[in-house]
């Protein structure tokens, strides 16, 4: 559809979680004219539900140096050890300007910030708020900040797609408002620079930690756009999410890597730790090793769950350390005070994303990526624990820098668009839409469960050359009847969030499931049942996808 309506400005940061907001407050502070657009509300996102924390060598005795390592090892072979090293160095300082920015971490009772552990760190290095409230703290103090500044939001807003200029380089987006006022229905905001903060799209899988907003709807943009996507692959299943019962669907609580970290421990149903001899980390493993070990007792026992024991914190603790998961697990009717808590892995995290550069560039010209819709080397295979809002800040911060540097350089500036010769774009549909949901036919909003159906059954925590052919087929086929008009999932469908979220998971799910085919070996959270091995002779590379046009 042609946008209606149009607004300029230098940058258009979408989705507002801790990368979005951080690098809106930052170009903001460096003056730029700064608008936020965003799907749901400003703290819809994922951010909000993180529990754990944020990690970051700020314990005495602890170094970027051990952080690095501790997150190398994690990443199986394929973190960019330079983007690792960006990340744990100038982590320490971003955590310190977020609390100038007014976030409250809980306190140690020394003047410190309390530390706690988590999958994969050899120390205490994990900051933390409210207990296990840690993501919706920062996200009140970010959507705070946000608010009394000078940066325009607008809420309610999917993005659609990426306009570029005759020279390919960025120059906004199209967006769909739901509400009433000035900005209903499909307009766009021209700006030389566009940062791409949309989360992540744990709602590909039936089962999730994810709020329902969280779709690839970036993911998707950068494809349609002609953008590199690096490592779709590796979705990283969390091992302990509060199981309950087989047929679950959509946003599952979270039971936090932290209550391992304070000592909880994982049994089985007749009481046995299993992880213990599995890794000298025990439950404290990195995560896809402890996600493994639930699946691999889970095959042996035939069994759907298991639990995590923490019966022995007593409800003190409960109450004070793990609030938010207690009220989640007594609104199901268990009490972790006097009874294990039933767990199983569930999808949480995309390690792999819009592949950047150490400034989050992605290879269009004008566009950036960051927080979890990047692939910006960080999490290679697997993604070490509480590392993800860590990385929001620290390359949101980056990115700032970087559109400051190109505003200032002058070459953020868009050339003319096609046919008008007027240099910056300011009338609406001016620019070219990239590709768009409206040329790419959209699904009904029912075809979301069928792609979740598909994704779980062939594309979970276990997967095979048979299961990926199968999930590829099927999803080919939904694509095929979507282009054609033809079948229930593709007639009649409305243009609406709910069709062009369906119509995105879709295009995520397909080259998802294309990279989980070419990988043909066992690393970090890719799971292949039919090649165990790591193969590092072949494989220690990442998946890059582009398509061409005809694909989009
Ligand atoms: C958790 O609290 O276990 C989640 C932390 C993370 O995903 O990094």
């Amino acid at each position: 559809p042609a946008p209606g309506w149009a607004i300029d400005a230098d940058v258009v940061v979408v989705g507002s979680g801790v990368a979005g907001l951080t690098a809106a407050l930052r170009c903001s502070a460096g003056g730029l004219r700064t608008v936020v657009v965003t799907k749901a509300l400003l703290d819809d996102g994922s951010t909000r539900w993180a529990q754990g924390g944020i990690a970051a060598a700020l314990g005495e005795g602890d170094t970027p140096e051990q952080h690095l390592e501790d997150t190398l090892v994690a990443g199986a072979g394929l973190c960019d050890e330079q983007a690792v090293r960006a990340l744990v160095t100038e982590g320490p300082d971003a955590v310190r300007r977020l609390i100038e920015t007014g976030a409250r971490f809980d306190s140690d009772g020394a003047g410190g910030i309390a530390l706690t552990r988590e999958g994969g760190h050899h120390r205490r290095r994990i900051a933390h708020a409210g207990g296990d409230a840690t993501g919706a703290e920062i996200s009140r103090a970010l959507a705070t900040a946000i608010r009394e500044g000078a940066v325009r939001v607008i809420e309610h807003a999917l993005v659609l797609d990426l306009l570029t200029d005759a020279e390919g380089r960025t120059a906004g987006i199209t967006l769909h408002v739901m509400g009433e006022g000035q900005h209903d229905g499909v307009g766009a905001v021209h700006a030389p620079a566009v940062v791409l903060a949309t989360g992540g799209m744990g709602q590909v899988f039936s089962a999730t930690t994810n709020p329902p907003v969280s779709t690839g709807d970036g993911v998707a943009l950068a494809l349609r756009a002609g953008a590199e996507v690096s490592d779709l692959e590796f979705v990283q299943f969390h091992p302990t999410v509060l199981w309950l019962g087989p047929d679950a669907e959509g946003q599952q609580p979270l039971v936090s890597e932290a209550v391992r970290g304070e000592g909880a421990h994982l049994v089985d149903a007749a009481g046995t730790r299993f992880m213990v001899g599995q890794h000298a980390l025990a439950e404290l493993a990195p995560r896809d090793i402890v996600a493994k070990g639930i699946m691999r007792r889970m095959r042996e026992q035939g069994a759907d769950h298991m639990f995590l024991d923490a019966r022995q914190f007593g409800a003190e603790m409960w109450e004070n350390r793990f609030p938010t998961i207690l009220a989640a697990c007594r609104a199901h009717g268990i009490d972790p005070v006097t009874e294990p808590i039933p767990v199983a892995p569930a999808a949480h995290y995309a390690s792999g994303g819009v592949r950047t550069d150490l400034h989050g560039r992605t290879t269009v010209p004008g566009l950036y990526a960051c927080g979890e819709v990047a692939c910006t080397g960080v999490h290679g295979a697997n993604r070490l624990a509480s590392n993800s809002l860590l990385e929001g800040l620290v390359f949101a911060e980056r990115i700032a820098g970087a559109i400051a540097g190109a505003h200032e350089s002058g070459s953020a500036r868009p050339g003319p668009p096609p046919g008008t010769g007027t240099g910056e774009p300011t009338a609406a549909g001016a620019p070219v839409a990239a590709g768009s949901p409206g040329s790419v036919p959209l699904l009904v909003p029912e075809a979301r469960h069928e792609i979740q159906r598909i994704m779980t059954n062939g594309a979970g925590v276990l997967r095979s050359a048979g299961s990926l052919e199968h999930a590829a087929d099927s999803l080919e086929a939904l694509h095929l009847s979507a282009l054609h008009e033809a079948g229930g999932f593709a007639k009649a469908a409305e243009p609406g969030v709910e069709s062009w979220e369906a119509t995105n998971l879709l295009l995520v799910a397909r080259v998802l499931v294309a990279a989980a085919r070419e990988r043909t070996e066992t690393r970090g959270c890719h799971w292949r049942e039919d090649h165990p091995g790591r193969d590092d002779a072949g494989w220690r590379r990442h998946t890059v996808v582009r398509l061409t046009p005809e694909r989009r």
